[in-house]
């Protein structure tokens, strides 16, 4: 094999294998959708402009050589750009060529809704080369518009047909609440007709427009029998029908059989915001800093909550006799702190 091409699967090889720091970088608020269940209900604040988001990338550089030599082995690193919605930046593209420049630090996916993926923006995608591209679906055409807008299922299969022409990884996020959950099964339906890689899902968190879906949240029971559909669809699976179901999120290794799972915000997880907030997690809106005014690597350092959050011992509250405590330490964090205002306290869905 040519060097270029043992090149080329080394990163190939690097965006299957999960990060050792993952950066999820917001770059913008502002949205052509008003999603029932968005985390956001402002669209519009302050974003960086690109030569604050270029001082952001070169954090993260200090931040991964810094790690990589107290480690004293290569940190894998890897971007999820996202917003908002990212492509409503006009330099959105531009910032992509820059990670495809820094390829050899770190690999990049991008979190959108589709809209703005024609057949020549696939094709520019695919010179690009992310590791994936994520669309979001939320159940059959009419309960997926009632929550994205008139219209919007139809746009995001033809974005997902337009990525899937083009050969770029597509995955499908699916965000359940008890409107939709029973939907899932018909989302995979779709999911390999159209032949995605990965559909994966997570529970809803009430934070912003979503605080209106509270009710919607499951009960531990819900939950549990939701992560036993997935999984059911799950084992399904064979290598020639191409989608994979992932269940790598809180909780579902309870019934999944995976492998044992923690909440990583603010250990191998970090998160940007748009105005340059470091939260542990999107979902967690704890802001740590801002790293205008501190640098990531000391705000990494130094935050007490990044280092309880990062702690191997830290097991949350109410789940210290379980048996999956070390390994699980508390479910989803994000979803303790948005219900219980503490994060660390037991996820409220689960049902042991
Ligand atoms: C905020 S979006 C950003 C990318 C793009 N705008 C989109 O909607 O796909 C990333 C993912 O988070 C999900 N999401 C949004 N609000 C959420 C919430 N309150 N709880 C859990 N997931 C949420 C979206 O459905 C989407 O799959
Ligand atoms: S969930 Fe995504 S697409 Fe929907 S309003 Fe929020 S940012 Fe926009
Ligand atoms: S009791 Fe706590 S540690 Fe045990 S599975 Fe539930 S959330 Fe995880």
């Amino acid at each position: 094999m040519s060097i270029h091409a043992n090149l080329l699967l080394q990163e190939k090889e690097k965006c299957y294998a999960p990060p050792s720091m993952l950066l999820q970088w917001h770059i913008t608020e502002r949205c052509n959708l008003r999603c029932t269940h968005c985390y956001q209900d402002n669209y519009a604040r302050n974003e960086l402009n690109f030569e604050d988001l270029l001082k952001i990338l070169a954090q993260f550089k200090t931040l991964l050589a810094t790690l990589s030599k107290r480690r004293g082995k290569r940190l894998h690193a890897h971007i999820t750009v996202t917003g908002g919605e990212p492509f409503a930046r006009h330099d959105f593209l531009d910032l992509l060529e820059v990670f495809v420049a820094h390829r050899s630090l770190f690999s990049f996916a991008i979190l959108t809704n589709g809209t703005f993926i024609d057949i020549a923006m696939a094709q520019r995608l695919r010179q690009l080369a992310p590791c994936f591209v994520q669309v979001s679906i939320e159940g059959i055409t009419a309960t997926h518009d009632s929550i994205r807008g008139e219209g919007n299922f139809a746009q995001t299969i033809t974005a997902i047909k337009n990525l899937r022409r083009e050969q770029i990884r597509t995955f499908i996020s699916f965000t359940a609440h008890r409107k939709n959950c029973h939907e899932f099964p018909k989302v995979v339906q779709l999911g390999r007709q159209l032949k995605v890689n990965r559909i994966w899902s997570d529970r809803l968190i009430p934070w912003g427009s979503g605080v209106q879906l509270r009710e919607q949240l499951m009960t531990p029971a819900e939950t549990k029998a939701f992560f036993e559909i997935m999984k059911k669809y799950r084992d399904k699976w064979t290598w020639f029908n191409h989608t994979e179901i992932a269940m790598h999120r809180a909780l579902q290794f309870l019934v999944g059989d995976g492998q044992p799972y923690h909440c990583t915000a603010g250990d191998t997880l970090l998160t940007v915001q748009p105005n340059g907030d470091l939260y542990p997690c999107r979902r967690m809106p704890i802001r740590v800093g801002n790293l205008l005014e501190t640098p990531l690597l000391q705000l990494y350092d130094t935050s007490p909550l990044l280092q309880k959050l990062r702690h191997p011992e830290q097991v949350s509250e109410g789940c210290q006799n379980c048996f999956y405590a070390k390994v699980c330490r508390g479910g989803l964090k994000c979803l303790s702190y948005a219900v219980t205002g503490d994060p660390f306290k037991t996820d409220p869905g689960c049902w042991l």
